[in-house]
C-alpha cells in the first residue's frame, strides 16, 4: 500500500441545510422541526455549532458535534410563522486546529395552518345530485368540475398565501395562471387519517382590481378507480375542495375562502381517472354553469403539511421516433419507459377526437399493445379488466391550445396517437416525467457498458415508481405494495434521499394497520375498516410484505442516522411482531397437525400458517393462485422473516435505549432461528422443506443472509446454493424477496466468481437479458419480453433491480460498517470481477460525499477515495489487513492478489 496522504480542501461553510429531511420547508406543520446540515467540506470533525434564526433564536456556541436532527428550540411556532435559520460551526482541521466556519446560506421555514380553527374557508363541492345523466358518474368516467370565484383588490398585497387541498385531485389557477408547479395535488395519503395541504406564495399572481380564482377538481385517488382490482370510491363518494387565500397588507390580514358563494361549472375535462385516463374537450372550456357549490361534510382534523418532497415534472423527454403504422395511428417512442403523461401541441381539426393510447410495448404491427397490463378480474374469474391509460382530446381551435392531462398518470414508453390526420413532428409532443422530487445521492459507473445500462434501467424503474409513494408499477396498479419497498429501499436509499418519502409512506402504513397488528399489503389504503372487510382481505399479513414496517424504518435509520424514524414506528413494528408471534404460537399448519398431533417445543416459533406471497415470481414458477396460497405451507419463508424482523427489532430497541426489549427480541430471534434450523436445515446440511420447492435458491439465500443456520453449516448451504445455480445452467432462481441478497451472499460465502458469473449471465433468466432485449426499466417477471418480443406482465417493477446494490457495495466496494448509521463508519473494499477494469461510485451521506473509484492496470489496483468529515473508513485492499483512515482524499495502490473476504451483512450493514 502506498502511503496515504490526506488532502483536504479549505474550510468554508456548512451546507445542505435540511428541515425534517426536506430542502423546501414551506407549509410544514411540525412545530419543533429538526434541523440538519452538512459539515464544511474541509474539516475533520465538528466541535461546536451556532444556530441563528431570523425570529431571534440564537443558540450561541454549543459545544457538540451534532449536525443532524437538532431540534428547533426557539420561540414557540404558530400557524403561518416564517423565519430563516443559518448555522456556523467550529471544526478541527487536519492539523487538529479548531477553525470557525462562515455562516451557511439560510434556509427558510414557513409553517402552514396548524389548527382546525385557522380555517375560515369551508369545504365545497359540485352538486352532483343535480346531474341528470347518472351514466356520467360511473367510476373512471367522472368529469372534472371547475369551482371559481372572483374578488376585487384595491392594491396588490404585501404577502399572499393560498392553503389548498382536496378530496380528489385539484389544480388551482389565479387570474388564469396556474398556482405552483406541483402535480397531482394534494398527493396520495391514507386520506382517512391524513390529507396534505399545499401552501403557495401567490403574491406575484394577484393584481389590483378584479381577480379570479379557479380550481379544477377530479376524482384522483380519493374516489377514482385504483389498483389491481380497480376499486373505486375508496375514500368516499363526494369530491371536495378547500382553499384559503390569505392576503396581508400593512400587517392586516384578509381571508378569502371557499364557501357556498363559489360557482361550479362543467369543465373541459369530460372525465379523468388515474387508471383510466383523461378526456378533454376544449370546446367546453368555461362550460355549463351548475350553480353554486354545495358544502360537503368534511372536517379539518386530518389536514397536515408535507413530510415528503412534492411531486413535479422532473424531466421532459422528446420522442426518439414517430412512426405511422398500418392502421394510420402514429406511434410515438420516447425511448424510455416513464411515469406521467405527454404534452401534445398538435390537436388536429376543431371537433375531431385525438386519442392517445399509452403503453410499454408494441404489437406485431408496431402499434401500442396493452394486453399484458390487463389485470385478472377477481370478481369474475377467467375475465380480465381493462388496462386503462387512454386519454383523448378535442380541440376548440383556439390558438396555442395544448393538451396536458395532469389529472391522470400513466406508465409508458410509447403512445399511439389515433385520429390525427396531420403528421406529428417531434416538437409537437413531449413526455412529462412525473415524480416525487427526490434528491440524488448516489452514482455508479464501471468499464462494462451493459452493467452501466443495467444500472440506468434500475434507476428509471425506481423513479417511475416514486410518484407520491413507492409503488409496484406505474401502469397496472400504482399501488404502495409494502413488500416491494421493503426489498428495494436499501438500494434506493443509496441512490436517492428517500427519508421524507419513506416517512410519509410509513405514516400511512401505520394508519392502515389492523388492530390485530396485521400490516396491510398496500398503503395508502382506506384503512382497516375497509381492507379487513374486503373480499380479498385474506391476502394481508404476508411475510416479507408486512415486515416492511420493521425493515423500511431500519434502512432509513441506517442511511440517515435519524433514530426518530425508529421511534415513530416502534409501536407499529411491535404490534406487527405481536401478530407474527401470535400466529406462530397459536396456529399449526393443518398438514403438520395431521402428521404429528403433539407439537414439538420449537414449533411455537414456526410461522407456517396464513396467506403468504412467498418468494414470489421465481423464474418458471407456476401462475400464482391466491386461493392455493392461502393454505400453502410457507413456513420456510415466513419463519425466516420472523427471525429477521425480530433480530432487527432487537437492534432497534438497542438504538432507542430500550434494553429489556432489546434482550427479549434477541432471545425471540434466536428461538425463531433455532426453530427454522430444526425444521429446514436437514441432517445432511441441506436446506429444504417438505415441498418440491423448499430446496430453492431463495431459501438458501435467506438461510445465509438472515443467519438462520449456524456458522458451521454455512459452507454447506453456500455450496448447495452454488449447486442449485449451476443446476439451473448458472441462472438466477430467485423471485422478489431473495434477489437483493443473492449476489451478496455468494460473495460473502466464498463464491464471488459465481456471483459475477450470474451477474454477467445473459441468457434467460438474467438481468443482462433485460438489457439485451432493450428494456428501459426492470421487468416484473424474469421473462418480461420473450424471444419473440412479446411482453408479459409489467415491464416496470423495480424489485429485481435491487441487484445493483451489489455493484455499489461489492464491485465498487463502498458499504457501511456493521453498527454504523448515517455513514459514520464505512468500509471500502473493492471486489473486482467479471473483467471489470474500473469503477466509480459515490454516495452523498449525511456528513458529505463519499467517493470511491478504482482501476485495474494489469495486476495493480489503484484506489481513490474521498472520506467526508466525521467519518472513518476502513480500507481493505487485496491480501492486506484493513487500515483505518479519517476524512480526506487518498490514493492507494496494491497488487491484486487473493482477497481476504470478511463476511458482512448482505443487506445494508446491520
Ligand atoms: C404487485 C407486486 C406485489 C404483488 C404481491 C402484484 O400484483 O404488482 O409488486 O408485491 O402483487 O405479490
Amino acid at each position: 500500500m502506498s502511503q496515504p496522504t490526506p488532502n483536504l480542501p479549505t474550510l468554508s461553510q456548512p451546507g445542505r441545510l435540511r428541515t425534517e429531511h426536506l430542502s423546501e420547508a414551506f407549509g410544514i406543520t411540525i412545530v419543533r422541526p429538526r434541523l440538519s446540515w452538512e459539515p464544511p467540506r474541509a474539516t475533520v470533525s465538528q466541535t461546536a455549532y451556532q444556530l441563528l434564526a431570523s425570529n431571534g433564536w440564537d443558540t450561541g456556541r454549543v459545544a457538540s458535534n451534532a449536525h443532524r436532527s437538532v431540534p428547533y428550540d426557539g420561540p414557540e411556532l404558530g400557524s403561518r410563522d416564517r423565519f430563516e435559520w443559518k448555522v456556523r460551526t467550529w471544526n478541527l482541521d487536519p492539523d487538529g486546529v479548531e477553525q470557525q466556519s462562515d455562516w451557511s446560506a439560510p434556509m427558510a421555514i414557513e409553517l402552514g395552518l396548524l389548527h382546525p380553527e385557522d380555517w375560515s374557508a369551508q369545504w365545497i363541492g359540485p352538486d352532483e345530485q343535480g346531474i341528470k345523466d347518472q351514466q356520467i358518474l360511473r367510476p373512471g368516467e367522472r368529469p372534472g368540475y371547475a369551482l371559481h370565484a372572483g374578488f376585487t383588490l384595491e392594491a396588490a398585497p404585501d404577502r399572499a398565501r393560498v392553503y389548498a387541498t382536496a378530496r380528489g385531485i385539484y389544480e388551482l389557477f389565479i387570474n388564469g395562471q396556474r398556482v405552483g408547479d406541483q402535480q397531482l395535488t394534494p398527493g396520495s395519503t391514507s386520506y382517512h387519517s391524513a390529507l396534505q395541504v399545499q401552501a403557495y406564495d401567490v403574491a406575484a399572481l394577484l393584481r389590483p382590481g378584479i381577480n379570479t380564482v379557479r380550481a379544477i377538481l377530479t376524482d384522483g385517488w380519493y374516489r377514482g378507480t385504483f389498483g389491481y382490482t380497480r376499486d373505486a370510491d375508496m375514500y368516499g363518494t363526494q369530491t371536495a375542495f378547500l382553499a384559503q387565500l390569505e392576503l396581508e397588507s400593512n400587517g392586516l390580514r384578509t381571508t378569502i375562502g371557499t364557501d357556498a358563494s363559489w360557482l361550479v361549472s362543467a369543465s373541459e375535462i369530460i372525465s379523468a381517472d388515474l387508471m383510466e385516463g383523461q378526456h378533454t374537450d376544449f370546446r367546453r372550456l368555461g362550460g355549463r354553469n351548475m350553480g353554486t357549490a354545495v358544502l360537503p361534510e368534511a372536517g379539518f382534523d386530518t389536514l397536515t403539511g408535507p413530510l415528503a418532497p412534492p411531486t413535479r415534472i422532473v424531466e421532459e423527454l422528446t420522442p426518439v421516433a414517430i412512426t405511422r403504422v398500418a392502421k394510420g395511428n402514429q406511434v410515438v417512442d420516447l425511448g424510455q419507459n416513464i411515469n406521467g403523461w405527454v404534452r401534445l401541441k398538435r390537436l388536429g381539426k376543431p371537433g375531431d377526437t385525438v386519442t392517445l393510447v399509452y403503453g410499454e410495448a408494441l404489437d406485431a404491427d408496431g402499434d401500442v399493445t396493452q394486453d399484458h397490463l390487463r389485470p385478472l378480474d377477481f370478481r369474475n374469474p377467467g375475465e380480465f379488466l381493462g388496462a386503462g391509460q387512454v386519454d383523448s382530446v378535442i380541440a376548440s381551435g383556439a390558438p396555442g391550445e395544448t393538451f396536458e392531462p395532469r389529472h391522470t398518470a400513466h406508465g409508458f414508453q410509447y403512445v399511439s396517437v389515433q385520429g390525427l390526420a396531420e403528421d406529428l413532428q417531434s416538437e409537437d409532443i413531449v413526455g412529462c416525467m412525473v415524480q416525487t422530487e427526490l434528491e440524488r445521492l448516489g452514482s455508479f459507473a464501471c468499464s462494462d457498458e451493459r452493467l452501466n445500462r443495467l444500472h440506468e434501467i434500475v434507476e428509471w424503474s425506481f423513479r417511475d415508481n416514486a410518484c407520491e409513494v413507492p409503488t409496484d408499477c406505474p401502469q397496472r396498479e400504482k399501488a404502495g405494495w409494502t413488500g416491494d419497498w421493503q426489498l428495494f429501499v436499501p438500494t434506493a436509499a443509496y441512490l436517492y434521499d428517500v427519508a421524507g418519502f419513506s416517512r410519509k409512506w410509513l405514516k400511512d402504513v401505520r394508519a392502515d394497520q389492523w388492530d390485530n397488528g396485521v400490516i396491510a399489503n398496500i398503503s395508502p389504503s382506506p384503512g382497516p375498516a375497509v381492507t379487513r372487510s374486503d373480499f380479498m382481505a385474506f391476502v394481508n399479513g404476508s411475510a416479507g410484505w408486512g415486515d416492511a414496517i420493521v425493515l423500511v424504518p431500519w434502512e432509513i435509520y441506517l442511511a440517515t442516522g435519524d433514530a426518530g424514524i425508529l421511534a415513530e414506528n416502534w409501536e407499529a413494528m411491535d404490534r406487527w411482531l405481536g401478530f407474527v408471534r401470535e400466529s406462530a404460537a397459536q396456529n399449526r399448519h393443518p398438514e403438520r397437525a395431521a402428521a404429528t398431533p403433539i407439537p414439538e417445543a420449537h414449533e411455537q416459533y414456526l410461522w407456517d400458517t396464513g396467506f403468504h406471497w412467498g418468494e414470489w415470481l421465481e423464474p418458471d414458477g407456476p401462475e400464482p393462485d391466491l386461493h392455493a396460497f392461502r393454505t400453502a405451507d410457507r413456513g420456510i419463508v415466513a419463519t425466516a422473516y420472523f427471525r429477521q424482523s425480530s433480530a432487527i427489532m432487537a437492534k432497534i430497541a438497542a438504538v432507542l435505549g430500550m434494553e429489556r426489549e432489546a434482550r427479549e427480541f434477541a432471545e425471540l430471534s434466536e428461538n425463531v432461528r433455532n426453530a427454522w434450523e430444526q425444521e429446514y436445515l436437514h441432517t445432511d446440511g441441506q436446506v429444504g422443506d417438505s415441498t418440491a420447492n423448499g430446496a430453492s435458491q431463495a431459501n438458501c439465500v435467506r438461510a445465509l443472509a438472515f443467519e438462520l443456520v449456524p456458522e458451521s453449516a454455512r459452507p454447506a448451504v453456500a455450496k448447495q446454493l452454488a449447486r442449485l445455480i449451476r443446476d439451473a445452467g448458472t441462472h438466477v432462481g430467485t423471485g422478489f424477496l431473495a434477489t437483493p441478497y443473492l449476489l451478496p451472499v455468494l460473495a460473502d460465502n466464498g463464491h464471488l466468481e459465481l456471483a459475477y458469473e450470474l451477474l454477467m449471465q445473459d441468457s434467460a433468466p438474467s438481468w443482462l437479458l433485460m438489457v439485451d432485449r432493450g428494456a428501459t426499466t426492470v421487468w416484473e417477471d424474469w421473462n418480461g419480453i420473450g424471444p419473440d418480443g412479446a411482453p408479459k406482465a409489467s415491464l416496470n417493477h423495480y424489485s429485481k433491480g435491487a441487484v445493483v446494490s451489489f455493484l455499489h457495495r461489492y464491485t465498487a466496494g463502498l458499504r457501511q460498517a456493521a453498527g454504523s448509521a448515517g455513514y459514520e463508519r464505512i468500509i471500502i473494499e473493492p471486489r473486482p470481477g467479471a473483467g471489470i477494469t474500473s469503477t466509480n461510485t459515490s454516495h452523498h451521506g449525511p456528513h458529505g460525499p463519499i467517493d470511491v473509484a478504482w482501476d485495474l492496470d494489469g495486476e495493480q489496483l489503484t484506489l481513490r477515495v474521498n472520506v467526508p468529515p466525521e467519518t472513518t473508513a476502513q480500507i481493505r485492499l487485496p491480501g492486506q489487513p484493513g487500515s483505518d483512515v479519517g476524512p480526506g482524499t487518498y490514493r492507494f495502490t496494491a497488487p491484486v492478489g487473493g482477497f481476504d473476504h470478511q463476511r458482512e451483512l448482505t443487506r445494508s450493514a446491520t
